[in-house]
């Protein structure tokens, strides 16, 4: 076997959250009379906390004081953990549970690569957690996708050369970020959309592991 490591981002590949990570952000936008769209969500896709923040005033035209982004900050990740609180099993997306399940009884170990700072507790509520022989989260990044940072942590803390990974991510950024660390990309989406992946699969159910994962 060539391939000896899956890494998957979070949001949108195992769990839907995009969904809650808008409602929180729109709802900050209108501290400054700004209402985001469902576009301007899915180009934050991938994106961390700050970037996306920075992203949403620059579109708003507005200035920010360090502190008063800060405050932003705080007040999103406080009604985005409200939102999520909630959580639990049946969020996991279609078929995933069964694809980790086959791909650990094929031997590959699995690891997250994720620009959130909130993937813990996800992984926790969902009972993801369990699936995990490492986990790179936003706590442990210092750059963004499409920087491959948090993908080849995720190799070295797998004690796996990156050229034996392969990734699955729903975001264009982190695509970007997976062949930029010399690693096999599957989109999950849109070919239209994930057109540097080197396959794309637009759901997890009733895929079969042992075909999608030989190159
Ligand atoms: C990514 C999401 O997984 O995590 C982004 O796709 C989000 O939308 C980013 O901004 C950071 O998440 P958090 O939970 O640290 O605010
Ligand atoms: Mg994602």
């Amino acid at each position: 076997m060539k391939y000896k490591a899956c890494l998957f981002d979070l949001d949108g590949v195992l769990v839907d959250t995009a969904i809650y990570h808008f409602k929180a952000w729109r709802q900050l936008g209108l501290n400054f009379g700004y209402q985001l769209t469902e576009d301007q969500n899915e180009q934050l896709k991938g994106i961390s906390r700050v970037e996306s923040l920075d992203r949403i005033l620059g579109w708003a035209g507005v200035q920010a004081s360090e502190k008063e982004k800060s405050k932003w900050l705080v007040e999103k990740n406080e009604h985005y953990l409200d939102l999520i609180s909630n959580m639990n099993p049946n969020e996991i997306l279609p078929g995933v549970s069964d694809f980790l399940s086959q791909i650990k009884k094929e031997g590959y170990l699995i690891a997250l690569g994720s620009a959130s700072k909130n993937a813990q507790i996800i992984l926790e509520k969902t009972g993801l957690i369990k699936w995990f022989d490492a986990i790179i989260d936003g706590n442990k990044v210092s750059k963004s996708k499409p920087d491959p940072e948090v993908f080849l942590k995720g190799a070295h803390a797998l004690g796996v050369k990156p050229e034996e990974c392969i990734v699955f991510e729903d975001a264009q950024a982190g695509v970007e970020a997976a062949k930029k660390g010399g690693m096999k990309a599957i989109g999950i989406g849109e070919a239209s959309v994930l057109f540097e992946a080197d396959k794309v699969i637009s759901t997890f159910l009733n895929t079969n592991a042992n075909s999608l994962l030989k190159f």
